[in-house]
């Protein structure tokens, strides 16, 4: 029987080929590993080729392993195929998404350890190459992997020509929370760590590194916040070009009902009353519009109507229209049509400006600041920006209406 308690990671291997009877065979078993709902949200691309090698070769930082070895297989999670199959079935997928991203990381990542015990208990060798999210845009190039797919691990297989070495474990108080999760203080610390610190290998991993202790070596050389922060910019943007968008950012940017609930927010821009509407998606401004309130030319909407909706129409010559819906006292619903000609071109593309930083996702602090540093000529625009960050900052605590800061506010 396999001693898992021996399994150690390979870097070597014999020129001598897995065979793919026998790499169909592990991947099939494989298989039977729990995925959710069943979907098998993973493919395995099976690389061979020695040139393709070479190529995958620099995304690894030139690990040796990756042309040494007889076989790379770059696991990757894949929404794919599920969305082709739910398209050609006239089912109507939505899994361009974070929490779809993450499901089919976590079908993959299962799938592929039940991989790695079983090959591994077939008396092969692999290692797993973490760089695989490092550069995850030139893998997607290189392997050709369509938008819903992620390239998540690679493995190197192959018969082990070298013994490996088994490596340590932290003790079982470093990993064990009975009922609840128990703070590691100082003296928890110690117990879980202190057998490792003590190694030779640590020892001479913090003198060839010149660092004062062994977690300096991982938080200053090998992981350092630096590299993961860069790292994570560069996940980032190869998610969305995949087409997980990352969070809600990807739903709110790709349809926009035809109608978003919006709250009226009044405010004063100099001496003018002004009311912006400021459109909500699940909670959080979505786009805002501003306008002189109570103006001949303006809007005129009772005192009493704080919400309502913004009914984005297209028209038949292909341009849009935004109206106000909103429902007065006596319960009849009341249609303000073509809010956007009644604005001031250039509050409305200012507007438009904002309303695209906050369809994009931009925390709303952040919005807000930068609606605050805009240097403009004008003192009316000055005053309407600080009118329209003070309706925004409103929304910070997600959603939450927080500031009845007065001045916002008509009375
Ligand atoms: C997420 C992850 C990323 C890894 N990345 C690499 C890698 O890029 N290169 C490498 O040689 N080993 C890599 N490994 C293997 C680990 O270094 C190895 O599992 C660990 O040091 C424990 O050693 P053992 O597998 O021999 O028990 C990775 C393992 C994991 C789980």
């Amino acid at each position: 029987m396999y001693d898992f308690s021996k399994r150690r990671s390979i870097r070597r291997y014999k020129t001598e080929d897995v065979c793919d009877d026998l790499l169909n065979s592990l991947l099939m078993r494989a298989s039977h590993t729990q995925t959710m709902g069943n979907l098998q949200l993973y493919s395995v691309v099976v690389t061979r080729n020695q040139d393709i090698k070479r190529q995958l070769s620099p995304a690894h930082y030139n690990q040796p392993m990756v042309t040494q070895a007889p076989v790379v297989l770059t696991f990757c999670a894949d929404f794919r195929r599920t969305t082709d199959w739910a398209l050609q079935r006239n089912a109507n997928p939505g899994y361009d998404n974070l929490l779809s991203f993450q499901n089919a990381c976590t079908d993959t990542l299962l799938y592929c350890q039940t991989f790695c015990n079983m090959a591994e208990e077939e008396g092969l060798g692999l290692c797993f190459l973490g760089t695989t999210l490092y550069n995850s845009d030139a893998i997607i190039d290189i392997l050709q992997l369509p938008v819903l797919t992620f390239p998540v691990a690679t493995i190197t297989l192959g018969w082990p020509n070298e013994e490996g070495k088994v490596s340590d474990r932290l003790p079982l108080c470093a990993i064990r929370h009975d009922e609840v999760y128990r703070p590691f203080n100082a003296e928890r610390i110690n117990a879980s760590y202190s057998e490792r610190e003590a190694l030779e290998e640590s020892k001479h991993f913090v003198e060839e590194n010149h660092k004062d202790n062994l977690a300096q070596v991982f938080t200053d050389i090998r992981y350092s916040a630096d590299d993961n922060l860069n790292i994570s910019v560069a996940l980032d943007g190869a998610m969305r070009r995949q087409g997980f968008q990352g969070s809600l950012i990807g739903e709110m940017t790709r349809q926009r009902p035809e109608s978003l609930e919006c709250d009226i927010v009044r405010f004063q821009n100099k001496k003018e009353r002004w009311v912006a509407f400021v459109g909500l998606w699940k909670n959080r401004p979505y786009e805002i519009f501003t306008g002189i309130l109570d103006d001949d030319d303006g809007i005129m909407i009772p005192k009493s109507v704080s919400k309502g909706y913004i009914v984005k129409r297209l028209l038949g010559d292909g341009s849009r229209r935004y109206d106000f819906q909103f429902v007065n006292k006596r319960g009849y619903k009341i249609t303000i049509e073509g809010l956007s000609e009644r604005f001031n071109p250039e509050y409305w593309n200012y507007a438009k400006l904002i309303s695209g930083v906050l369809r994009y996702g931009m925390p709303l602090e952040r919005v807000i600041a930068l609606i605050k540093s805009l240097q403009l000529d004008s003192d009316n625009i000055n005053s309407w920006t600080s009118g329209v960050a003070k309706a925004l900052k409103r929304y910070i605590n997600g959603g939450q209406l927080e500031d009845k800061d007065t001045e916002t506010q008509e009375d």
